[in-house]
């Protein structure tokens, strides 16, 4: 039997969590495979860094051309991560017909195409499943599993580190800075978390997956993001008391006006399967045409979880090369679809206002909702003393008349401060 060479571009997290797979997986995946998977190079920056695993030290090499021109290597596997040199080093890969595995949602989310040209030059596969939602193979479900349905929407907890801090906000009551610091003491948020709490990290993914479920190309500039920094603990307690959780969510929906591609905070009722999503775990929920609602769930992050997306994809090029069958599933953005701006969505949403604690300020505000055609759904109000938190939430009504309206509130003497608006996924 030949093996299929290897070589992979990075020995951190995910590259050693690989590695190891392919180790302790060898027999099993040869015999699956028909043939072994060979490690034959590993670019890396320093040679001599300590990585926690015995390897020949022959394997390491910081010139990416003994990765990239060695004829021995039939898959190159990128997980060193960021743009540049990654972009040069995949499409010089592609350029020499070599398959490409990468976990770069960074990388996907912002030269797919370009890449997936690369590849479609030389007949060479690109696979990327564990760019997104890390553990879960949701793009194989997507493009493969589910290809006979007409997918309506994708929706996803596909940021563990935002899961974690509300999970915790939730269950302990305490505040966004503490759990931040304890995230990033335990390893669960990066040191600079910018990208995970400001929605960024979710904006990449939700692009892929919106770029493939509705096979139109989705850029993360068509992404409309907040991030969870605003959510108050308060914000969680009202939340329960409605019968909701909050949870960032990345959401893509097929409307008759266009497509809906978003990264928000949002209401879950407690009964979604969504809202039972906890601590650092992602999940994926869709909603087929035939097949109805499926939701995956699994480990976003993390050496082993993302190896074994990783594997699986190194599996699936090897077998197409062994096969002679490369290309099957290339890129699916066949379409043109428009991208709805935010202010011409339809949501409910959740609003609590700071108001005066005096007769007649409840007439106001249903006045500034009246006005712009939002109509209410439930009000919770608490006095504190001359001040009133007032919690509301709206019936389904388009963000714009939405704004309109708070910009209404904003104007009322009433209204010390609208303290935070929220969509509630119905
Ligand atoms: N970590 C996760 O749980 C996870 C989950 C899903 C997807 N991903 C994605 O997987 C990729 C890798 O993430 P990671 O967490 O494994 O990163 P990491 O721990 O920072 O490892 C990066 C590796 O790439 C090497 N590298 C970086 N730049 C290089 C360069 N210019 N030349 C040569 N080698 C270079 C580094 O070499 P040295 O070791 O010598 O510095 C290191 O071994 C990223 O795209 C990430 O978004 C990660």
């Amino acid at each position: 039997m030949n093996s299929v060479g290897i070589g992979i571009l990075g020995l951190g997290t995910v590259g050693r969590g690989v590695y190891r797979v392919l180790q302790k997986n060898r027999e099993l995946i040869a015999a699956r495979l028909g043939t072994p998977l060979e490690v034959v190079k590993i670019l890396v920056r320093d040679t001599g860094k300590e990585r926690g695993i015995t390897l020949l030290p022959e394997l390491l090499t910081t010139d990416p051309a003994a990765v990239l021109e060695d004829p021995g290597v039939s898959i190159v596997v990128e997980v060193m991560g960021g743009i540049e040199p990654a972009r040069r080093y995949v499409l010089e890969a592609l350029s020499h017909g070599k398959s490409v595995v990468t976990a770069n949602k960074d990388l996907m989310a912002v030269c797919g195409q370009e890449l997936f040209a690369g590849a479609a030059a030389t007949g060479a596969d690109l696979f990327f499943e564990a760019s997104v939602a890390g553990g879960i193979p949701v793009v194989k479900i997507l493009k493969e599993a589910l290809a006979g349905n007409r997918i309506l929407e994708v929706i996803g907890i596909i940021n563990g580190t935002t899961n974690y801090i509300l999970s915790k906000m939730s269950d302990e009551g305490a505040d966004f800075d503490t759990v931040l610091r304890e995230a990033q003491e335990r390893g669960y948020a990066e040191a600079d978390p910018a990208s995970d709490i400001e929605g960024l990290d979710a904006a990449r993914k939700i692009a892929i997956l919106a770029s493939i479920a509705f096979n139109t190309r989705v850029m993360l500039d068509d992404v409309y993001v907040e991030g969870i920094t605003k959510i108050r603990p308060e914000d969680i307690k009202y939340a329960r008391e409605l019968g909701y959780v909050i949870k960032l969510l990345g959401i893509a929906r097929e409307t008759p006006g266009g497509i809906e591609v978003r990264v928000h905070p949002a209401l879950v009722r407690c009964g979604h399967p969504l809202a039972a999503v906890s601590d650092v775990f992602n999940a994926v929920f869709t909603r087929g045409d035939a097949v109805g609602e499926t939701m995956f769930y699994g480990r976003g992050a993390g050496e082993l979880p993302t190896a074994s997306a990783v594997v699986g994809d190194i599996i699936a090029a090897a077998r197409n090369i062994r096969c002679n069958a490369r290309r099957i599933l290339g890129c699916t953005c066949f379409e043109r679809k428009p991208v709805r701006p935010i202010t011409a969505i339809e949501s409910c949403y959740y609003l609590r206002l700071r108001v005066i604690d005096r007769p007649g300020v409840l007439a106001g505000i249903a006045g500034a909702f009246g006005n712009n055609s939002v109509s209410l759904a439930a009000v919770i109000q608490k006095t504190t003393g001359v001040v009133a938190e007032l919690v509301l939430v709206t019936h389904r009504v388009r963000e714009a008349n939405l704004r309109a309206a708070v910009e209404e509130l904003r104007c009322l003497p009433t209204v010390e401060t609208v303290a935070n608006i929220i969509r509630v996924e119905e």
